[in-house]
């Protein structure tokens, strides 16, 4: 049996993230630098039917039986194999490796989930399209925080520049609905630094507080959710006509109402004010906030795209001396 591949890019939200839990619509986009890997081979050597799972960032080597249903490897493994009813899957090794950093807001586990369900269904011979993937990957979202919008996993799967409303479980006659995806019309490229605090955030521990907060006070907070949803359709306008210099302001915005449902920090606010003092149009944190990673845009007068952006330079320079750990410059195109 052949080895099977599968790649998976990073992410980053652009507007929306929080509010798009309570039904706003956020838009993301994927980040191709950064990507998680996962390759499936036969299990030689290793017991009849025995399913092994490596993940060297995570010190994990141990077969799929001895691991718990909620760790994220072994659910995205049991449910894709469930999902193609093989009652006696080969013995294999999945190994999965990495480039998106850990609760940063990139996506790392989304990222690793979608990788893991295309290597392992094409290994076992049928290879699930983005749709039963995407699917899959939400299931796997769920285990990490407990109510996922299931944005990261989309614009993963999808690996395009979306807009996104979360689906409501249940069947149309109950009120359920379907998530809303629709692919981002990027009129004109435009140039983002990613800039990470180096403070390690799970999504779901921001999640359940912003729930708490929203149970205390639903009035005030699903008034800060519908102005980021305002936010979130402005941006869409402007990226569809093409003038993304316009982003700068509603990226601010978008911040001020994060800072507002306390999901940003001093640091997170050290750097967007650092890149702003260097020249960046807007800035915000980005993901789950209270760490992680923020982004800030490029002016587009800056003739080059990407990391040879004069301008971006500047600003990732910025970004580091005010206490980055890590700084990625991508352009987002259609
Ligand atoms: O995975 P992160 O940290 O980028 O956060 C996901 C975005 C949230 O809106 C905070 C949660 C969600 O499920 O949409």
């Amino acid at each position: 049996m052949p080895d099977y591949s599968a790649y998976a890019p990073g992410k980053v939200i652009l507007f929306g993230e929080h509010a798009v839990v309570y039904g706003q619509p956020a838009l993301a986009v994927p980040v191709q630098q950064v990507r998680a890997r996962a390759q499936v081979s036969a299990g030689l050597g290793l017991p009849s039917g025995m399913v092994r799972i490596d993940a060297p960032a995570l010190n994990l080597s141990t077969p799929l039986a001895d691991l718990p249903a909620d760790q994220p490897l072994a659910a995205a493994t049991r449910l894709t194999i469930d999902r193609l009813g093989v009652l006696h899957p080969p013995a294999c090794t999945i190994r999965i490796t990495s480039t998106i950093p850990l609760a940063a807001g990139l996506g790392s586990g989304a990222a690793v989930s979608v990788a893991l369900i295309r290597a392992l269904s094409a290994f076992l011979g049928h290879p699930l399209d983005n749709q039963a993937v995407n699917d899959l990957a939400f299931e796997v979202e769920r285990l990490h925080h407990g109510t996922p919008s299931g944005i990261d996993n989309t614009v993963i799967t999808y690996a395009k520049p979306v807009y996104f409303e979360k689906g409501i479980p249940g069947d149309a006659a109950a009120g359920g609905q379907p998530a809303r995806l629709e692919t981002l019309h990027v009129a004109a490229p435009f140039t983002l630094v990613i800039a990470d605090t180096g403070i390690s955030s799970p999504t779901a521990a921001a999640v359940g507080a912003v729930r708490t907060a929203w149970q205390a006070d639903r009035e005030h907070y699903d008034g800060l959710f519908s102005q980021i949803g305002e936010t979130v359709q402005s941006a869409r306008m402007v990226i569809e006509r093409g003038t993304p210099d316009g982003l700068g302001p509603l990226m601010n915005t978008n911040h001020a109402l994060l800072q507002q449902i306390a999901v940003s920090c001093p640091e997170l606010d050290a750097l967007v004010d650092a890149a702003l003092a260097a020249g960046a149009l807007g800035a915000k944190l980005s993901g789950g906030g209270r760490g992680g990673n923020m982004i800030a845009l490029v002016p587009s007068a800056s003739e080059q795209t990407g990391a040879q952006n004069p301008a971006a330079g500047r600003i990732a320079a910025a970004l580091q001396a005010a206490g980055a750990v890590n700084t990625l410059v991508t352009t987002v195109t259609s």
